[in-house]
């Protein structure tokens, strides 16, 4: 007789998404009406920009004709989008070889496949409030999980102290879902204590076009780094491709545990369990890092930025207590008048039609506080703040 893998059991009813989603269904369903506005999942609403369509026409047409078309590609990406990742890289003083540098069908899945690499005997430290995929695949393999509290007093970015432990520990900055950023100074304490434990660092940069005051956009600007931590990163946020699906994955050839270059142990479980990113989305990626490709995103990004700085403003003129909405295109705040997280997505949802994320669904940390997104239209995020000004004041 067949036997369920038992972890599963120890899962959240649903997701933390598909349970907002549901309940602002049924909301929208009674009041067909009203206008909500989302403000709850990262998902953007800029259409993709011209540099990329250009790209992804080019190589759609290219399928069609036999001297162009492409069947199975490499499965770690095309040369040319590898290279082009490279360079981007090294405008922030990162070098990278080619074949450290794996092209993804986006950051969620690889955070989730890469711990196939690992022993489930191995402990794993989370930061919370988190961005629930690190703990749920870690549940799926039945880890366990220690969490490390990111709150006010630390500014929701936690450091290691005296009694950290974990063999696998996530940092993401910018941070979903708090907005914060770690400095320098505090990703090397991260590094320091990664290599004095034998500790590998799973760090999440998806949101790392949204820095503009020089915090660090990816570890590997932190020495020592390339000898501890994997990294993550998406076209998403960068470039609209919720909808699209590319990322890649970095592991560099000095990562070595247990005697073994994980380079080649990812490379080995990629080349089993995937067949590459398609080349029409890997030439639509490329159209990211042409000159029109990067003023295009770049102009697209500082869209999101203004609308994150209304909602930072309109915290501050309530007197709100929050994170985030400068590097980062989310907006943390606590609940005013120490509302229950879930109570106020209610309450915003039936008085002002407005979505956001309660803090609670990001971990035990995050209760009493609540996440907006900036991924919104102009329009949309005037209107919510108008909305949310006059219900708070
Ligand atoms: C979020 O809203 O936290 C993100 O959109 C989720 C994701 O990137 O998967």
């Amino acid at each position: 007789m067949l036997k369920i893998n038992e972890n599963y059991r120890n899962l959240k009813e649903s997701y933390l998404f598909s349970e907002i989603a549901k309940r602002v269904k049924e909301y929208q369903d009674a009041n067909p009406d009203k206008k909500v506005i989302r403000m709850g999942i990262g998902d953007v609403s800029l259409p993709l920009c011209p540099a990329v369509v250009d790209e992804m026409q080019q190589a759609a047409v290219g399928m069609g004709k036999a001297e162009t078309f492409h069947g199975y590609g490499p499965e770690q990406g095309y040369a040319f989008l590898r290279e082009a990742i490279q360079g981007y890289y090294k405008e922030f003083g990162v070098s990278l070889e080619a074949d450290e540098i794996f092209v993804s069908d986006g950051a969620k899945s690889d955070v989730g496949n890469i711990l196939d690499l690992f022993s489930t005997d191995n402990t794993v430290l989370i930061p919370d409030p988190v961005y629930p995929v690190y703990v749920d695949t870690n549940i799926m393999d039945g880890r366990k999980i220690t969490f490390l509290p990111a709150n006010r007093e630390n500014h929701f970015l936690p450091v290691p102290g005296p009694d950290t432990q974990g063999d696998i520990i996530y940092l993401c900055s910018p941070n979903n879902p708090t907005g914060a950023v770690y400095s320098r100074e505090q990703l090397g304490a991260w590094v320091d204590f990664a290599k004095a434990n034998g500790s590998l660092i799973l760090f999440d940069a998806a949101y790392e076009s949204f820095i503009s005051d020089g915090s660090p956009r990816s570890i590997y600007e932190i020495d020592g780094a390339k000898e501890c931590a994997v990294e993550f990163c998406s076209f998403s946020k960068t470039a609209g491709f919720t909808g699209t699906r590319c990322g890649y994955t970095i592991v560099p050839h000095t990562l070595v545990f247990d005697g073994t270059p994980l380079n080649r142990l990812w490379l080995r479980r990629q080349t089993t369990k995937f067949n590459g990113v398609a080349y029409v989305v890997q030439r639509a990626a490329m159209g990211v890092f042409t000159p029109e490709g990067r003023r295009q995103t770049r102009e697209n990004i500082e869209y999101y930025k203004r609308n994150a700085q209304l909602m930072a403003e309109t915290m501050e003129k309530l007197g709100i207590w929050y994170t985030g909405g400068k590097n980062s295109p989310y907006v943390w705040f606590q609940c005013p008048g120490g509302a229950d997280s879930w109570a106020f997505f209610d309450e915003l949802l039936h008085k002002a039609q407005i979505v956001g994320t309660p803090g609670e669904g990001f971990g035990e940390n995050g209760k009493g506080y609540f996440r907006f997104s900036a991924f919104s239209s102009h329009e949309d995020t005037q209107e919510a703040m108008k909305r949310f000004y006059e219900l708070y004041r």
